[in-house]
């Protein structure tokens, strides 16, 4: 399904019945990453992943994006579908946004998840990582970022046992534009502090991240689980920066318990 939503065209899906749970990917991936949690938890829960403007089947200006503009357009996303109130999960950047959404429609919030990000904002040297691989995708497209990407995303087991996935990843990747692989790397570029946010999460908040995630350590999921008030922590053992990929029982077992808890 699609939506106009801040003058562009937005895919999202929407399945099954109950509270609303809002997946939001990471870079530079698209909404089918979430397949698994989609087919496991639409059984109990209104499932909903939406391809964040630049990728999937969503619209791809040629632009700047930021964290507030995707959290205006998730915003748009909830209004179209006439939900007040939903549980936003996000992975990676999808929890950078979630920042950006929290800060401006905290009142749109029922509860956090945030999985393999973090709150720090970007160091110089990240900064110049961003644009060095900017200027690489200008350069060789999007199949040079899947080949630097894949070690980031998935653990050495992963990308050595499992082609299936591998393959699925990389199409993600290479499915991605120039604009919304550029427009994405600026925004998160861009984006602020979230540290001095952390203590003011009032929501129940579930934070999730990959025992060997080495793009965000499960020291930055600490740093988040000690500052966010009554924040829970799952560790999840055999996964990088996807665990909701590489090991989906266990995602969806500490995704379902955080949802039964909260119900
Ligand atoms: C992501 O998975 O969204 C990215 O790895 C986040 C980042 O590059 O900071």
């Amino acid at each position: 399904m699609d939506a106009q939503i801040n003058g562009l065209t937005l895919a999202y899906t929407d399945e099954g019945k109950g509270m609303p749970v809002v997946f939001v990917h990471g870079f530079p991936l698209n909404r089918n990453m979430w397949a698994p949690q989609v087919q496991a938890l639409s059984r109990q829960h209104r499932v909903i992943t939406v391809d964040l403007r630049g990728h999937g089947e969503s619209d791809a200006p040629l632009w700047r994006y930021t964290m507030e503009q995707f959290a205006d357009d998730l915003t748009g996303v909830l209004d179209h579908l006439s939900i007040q109130q939903a549980v936003m999960a996000g992975l990676s950047m999808g929890g950078y946004i979630l920042f950006a959404f929290y800060r401006k429609y905290a009142n749109r919030v029922n509860a956090l998840i945030l999985s393999d990000t973090r709150a720090q904002p970007d160091t110089d040297e990240g900064r110049a990582g961003r644009f060095n691989m900017a200027q690489s995708a200008y350069t060789q497209g999007s199949g040079a970022i899947a080949d630097v990407m894949l070690s980031k995303l998935l653990c050495p087991a992963s990308l050595h046992t499992r082609p299936e996935l591998v393959q699925q990843v990389r199409g993600m990747i290479t499915a991605m534009t120039l604009g919304g692989i550029a427009g994405d790397l600026m925004g998160m570029a861009d984006r602020p502090d979230s540290v001095p946010l952390l203590r003011t999460i009032a929501c129940p908040t579930l934070i999730i991240v990959g025992e060997l995630d080495l793009a965000t350590p499960p020291s930055d999921a600490r740093l988040m689980s000690e500052q966010i008030p009554g924040a829970q922590l799952k560790i999840i053992p055999g996964a990088a920066h996807l665990p909701n990929l590489e090991q989906p029982e266990a995602f969806n077992d500490a995704v379902r318990s955080f949802l039964a808890s909260i119900a």
